[in-house]
């Protein structure tokens, strides 16, 4: 029982996206932070990790889609492990991995030397919750995976994403289906790509392409500027 009890945690940790460090400065970030916060930073790690998650998540085909990557500048907002952010970089991308957890971040920099890969390959960002530090037309691509429903304020938060991208830059939101999935957030704490849309709008993105048919659990918003 108590073992089922911690695989669960854990399993929702993996699920919400978003940080532990909200719990660790007394604030509070929401209830998807508060939620992921149960699970212990190594137990993350794991989940995030594991080697199932590939059959799902479907990281190589999800790049695919982006086209030529070589020469192009991407952030990855709530970059965790960097599970996106190493494949990126592999495709040719100068990745920009941003997150409010110091310890994701240390974490990305211990694998990028363990790698030998360079400061130019990837950045380590740490942000704030209410900003993605980008300056205006830093970047080509934006991508948030998993992690978007945790972001507050976030027609606040994705008009800076808009000013931080290039002219017709895009900005992909990754996150799970409104229905029941075997992995995933509470389904109260989902948005649906409509509602996604609808915010963005709100923080200036006019154009908008929905892929919900490449991962069984997740769909793929793709707005652009
Ligand atoms: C569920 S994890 C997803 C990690 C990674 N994108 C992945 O798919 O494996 C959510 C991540 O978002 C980070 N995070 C939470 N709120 C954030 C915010 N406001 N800005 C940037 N990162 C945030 C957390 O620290 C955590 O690393």
């Amino acid at each position: 029982m108590k073992i089922e009890f911690l695989c669960l945690g854990t399993l929702l940790g993996f699920l919400l996206p978003a940080c532990q460090q909200g719990g660790q400065h007394g604030h509070h970030h929401g209830h998807a932070n508060e939620h992921m916060n149960r699970a212990s930073f190594e137990e993350l790690v794991s989940n995030f990790e594991s080697s199932e998650r590939k059959e799902w998540q479907k990281p190589e085909e999800v790049i695919a889609l982006f086209g030529e990557l070589q020469g192009k500048t991407i952030m990855d907002i709530g970059s965790g492990t960097g599970y996106f952010s190493f494949p990126l970089a592999r495709a040719g991308a100068r990745v920009i991995a941003a997150d409010v957890d110091e310890r994701f971040l240390n974490y990305i920099k211990e694998k990028k030397a363990e790698k030998g890969m360079s400061d130019e390959q990837i950045e380590t960002r740490k942000v704030p919750y209410d900003s993605p530090l980008l300056d205006s037309a830093e970047v080509d691509e934006v991508i948030i995976v998993n992690t978007y429903h945790h972001i507050e304020n976030r027609p606040q938060y994705f008009a800076q994403v808009h000013r931080g991208l290039k002219p017709g830059g895009r900005l992909w939101v990754i996150d799970f289906k409104k229905e029941e999935t075997p992995h995933g957030p509470p389904l109260e704490m989902r948005l649906s790509p409509e509602e996604v849309q609808t915010e963005l709008q709100q923080a200036g993105f006019a154009s908008f392409t929905l892929n919900d048919t490449l991962l069984p659990y997740q769909y793929i918003l793709i707005a652009q500027k």
